[in-house]
């Protein structure tokens, strides 16, 4: 089994409504490790970055002023099939598909405040990385 590290963000609303705590608490429940992790303030050319795949859909801005909006915390988590196993944990990215048992089937409602983003593949897993924990940081 592939040992990968992949990227989480706890988005303002989730750092807001103290869920932390409990957003971590089931990663390492699940048996992943947090190799990274950092309580930040977002600059917007980062948070640009982050969304650049998305830079020509209706939601761009709103994407960015909201990451940017307050604290958020970054994560790296490491552990066999990391990225699959934390997408799955995530529940679909809009809160209203999301299986009960998810963050987001448990704790979100609106694609607005999905309270958290992780990394969609391996390859995304690496960019976003190499852009949250920049070389030398984890
Ligand atoms: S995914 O999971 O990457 O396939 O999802 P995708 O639908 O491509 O969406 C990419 C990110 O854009 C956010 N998104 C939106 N934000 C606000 N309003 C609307 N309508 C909207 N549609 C999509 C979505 O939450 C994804 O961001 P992250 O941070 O990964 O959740």
């Amino acid at each position: 089994m592939p040992i990968e590290t992949t990227l989480v963000l706890i988005k303002p609303g989730g750092v807001q409504r103290n869920l932390i705590g409990t957003i971590a608490q089931r990663i390492e429940q699940r048996g992943l490790t947090l190799s990274g992790l950092k309580l930040i303030k977002a600059e917007r050319a980062t948070a640009e970055e982050h969304y650049a795949e998305h830079r020509e859909r209706p939601f761009f801005g709103s994407v960015v002023d909201y990451l940017t909006s307050g604290p958020i915390v970054a994560m790296a988590v490491t552990g066999e099939n990391a990225t699959k196993a934390i997408r799955t944990m995530m529940g679909a990215t809009n809160p209203v598909d999301a299986a009960p048992g998810t963050i987001r089937g448990d704790f979100a409602l609106s694609i607005e405040d999905n309270l958290t983003h992780s990394s969609s593949d391996p390859e995304a897993a690496a960019r976003e990385l190499s852009l949250w924990f920049p070389e030398g940081t984890l």
